[in-house]
This record gives structure tokens, C-alpha cells and sequence, in this order.
């Protein structure tokens, strides 16, 4: 029997027999890919120390490893296997690593801007959440989160306070929701790690288009996690993480306040307008 063979059969007592066979094919492909690169003793080692210095990196705030993920293009894979696509349901992207739970739920049309938020022209961001027949889901729970001018998120940046340019929302009971922060920027993904490293290595972007993030959960319907990001920006084309789909590209406009945004939105300066409508797709029975 070969080796390969051999470390399979060890495996075998594993109960269940999904992890048995996540946890073998691994293997295979794993010895495949040895076998196939026949790696030297000091790149062997290498490996290991790439692996080793990722993990030290991870913390509570930090995970390399998503971001390695997301730059090999593994989580947009899944992405794909995962969400069936139709035509009509809103397309998913990648989920980053930068978010973060329990952040306080905001009144229809609120700010998640909370540090220095004056200085800058506001964007309201305003829509529907819908089935794919184009049905008001009520009561959805939408969760938003953006970096800040610096192309930084709290969290990452402790400068920040803590719910700065994050927040939740529940759709009123039309499906719309509305909300205020302003336009994202594009940003660098971390470059000071492994990963970083990596991109360096290949002479890759570490850059990403201007996004805002959305996590978007509904009794009775697959949770949505995606980005809207802004037309016309430079990185679209390259993403760092390969996140970007044509259908999450939206387009702002500039407003004049006027009565209505003063009395709905409390908008008493201009600002930057973007519609969007959400469409979930029900779990199956
Ligand atoms: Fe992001």
C-alpha cells in the first residue's frame, strides 16, 4: 500500500462521514500536490513557517487567514458553490474580515457615522429588501459596515470608536430601509503580514474598489452577504480579493437638500444619493 493509501486508511475510524471525507480528500490532494512539486527540504520548511507566521497574526481583531482566503480566491469560490445564482436574487460576495457582531440596531434613516462625520458630505443609501417575486420582506435585519476616509474600519484602526461607520438596520413594513454615512474610499488590504508578503512577492495590487458592506438576514430566507461598490472606481477591475460582480456596481448622484430630506432624513445639507433594492431568495423547504 503507498503512503498516501496508508495515511487514508488512519482516517478511517472517523465517524461521520462527511468529515471522513473532507478530512481524506484533503490528504490526497495534499500528497498529490507533494508529489507533484517534489519540494526541497528548505522549502518544506518554508511552507511551514509561512503557515505558522499567518496563525500568530490571527486575534480577535485580525484574521490572515480569511485574507489569505480571499487573495487566493477561495472565498469567492465558495461564494460561488454555495449561492445558487438566478437571475432576479441580489449576488453575493465575499465577507471580509473586518466585521463585527452586535452592533446597535439604528432607526430607519440614521447616520452610522460616528466619529468626525461634519466635515463630510453626506451619502443616504435607501431601498427595499425583496423576495424574488418582489415582495416587501418586513422586519429584515441589515447589517453595514465601511472603513472610514483612511480606508481603515474600527477595529482595525483603534482610533476609531468602536461602532464608527457600522450599524444595524431592520426594513420597515414596505421591505424599504434607509440609512446615512458617506461614500466609501478605496483601500489597501492589510500588507504588513504574511499576506501582504505574498502579494508583494507576486507584484499583485493589495488594493480594493470602494465598498460598502451589507449582511442582510430574513426569517425564512438565505442570509445575503454582499457589497455595493461604486462605479467609476479604479480598482474594479483588479479587486485584491476578486470580489467584485457587475450587478453590486452602483451609481451615486448628488442631491439638494430640500423639504422632504430635511423632514424624512433630517438632510439639511446636499448629499450623495444611492438606491439599491436587495432581493433574497427563500430557503428551501
Ligand atoms: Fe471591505
Amino acid at each position: 500500500m503507498n503512503l498516501t493509501e496508508q495515511v487514508v486508511r488512519s482516517f478511517q475510524n472517523i465517524e461521520n462521514e462527511r468529515h471522513r471525507f473532507l478530512i481524506t480528500t484533503f490528504i490526497r490532494k495534499l500528497h498529490e500536490y507533494v508529489n507533484e512539486v517534489k519540494p526541497s527540504e528548505e522549502e518544506w520548511i518554508q511552507a511551514i513557517r509561512f503557515l505558522t507566521d499567518t496563525g500568530k497574526l490571527c486575534d480577535e481583531q485580525r484574521q490572515e487567514y480569511i485574507l489569505l482566503s480571499d487573495v487566493l480566491g477561495v472565498s469567492m469560490l465558495v461564494d460561488q458553490i454555495l449561492h445558487e445564482k438566478n437571475e432576479i436574487q441580489t449576488p453575493s460576495t465575499v465577507f471580509g474580515p473586518f466585521f463585527i457582531e452586535n452592533m446597535p440596531v439604528r432607526p430607519y434613516g440614521g447616520s452610522i457615522v460616528r466619529d468626525g462625520g461634519d466635515k463630510i458630505k453626506p451619502l443616504l443609501v435607501r431601498g427595499r429588501i425583496m423576495d424574488t417575486d418582489g415582495r416587501a420582506i418586513a422586519g429584515a435585519r441589515i447589517d453595514v459596515w465601511q472603513t472610514a476616509e483612511n480606508g481603515m474600519y474600527s477595529g482595525q484602526d483603534t482610533k476609531q470608536s468602536h461602532d464608527n461607520l457600522r450599524g444595524t438596520f431592520l426594513s420597515r413594513e414596505d421591505g424599504s430601509y434607509a440609512f446615512q454615512t458617506h461614500l466609501p474610499v478605496s483601500y489597501p488590504i492589510p500588507d504588513d503580514g504574511t499576506v501582504g508578503q505574498l502579494l508583494g512577492y507576486a507584484k499583485r495590487s493589495v488594493w480594493r474598489p470602494a465598498h460598502i458592506h451589507f449582511k442582510i438576514e430574513a426569517e425564512g430566507f438565505q442570509t445575503l452577504v454582499t457589497h455595493l461598490f461604486l462605479e467609476g472606481d479604479e480598482y474594479l477591475a483588479n479587486d485584491a480579493v476578486f470580489g467584485v460582480k457587475e450587478r453590486l456596481i452602483v451609481r451615486f448622484s448628488e442631491q439638494k437638500a430640500d423639504k422632504n430630506s430635511r423632514e424624512e432624513y433630517g438632510l439639511t445639507q446636499d448629499y450623495h444619493l444611492i438606491e439599491y433594492d436587495f432581493v433574497l431568495t427563500g430557503v428551501s423547504p
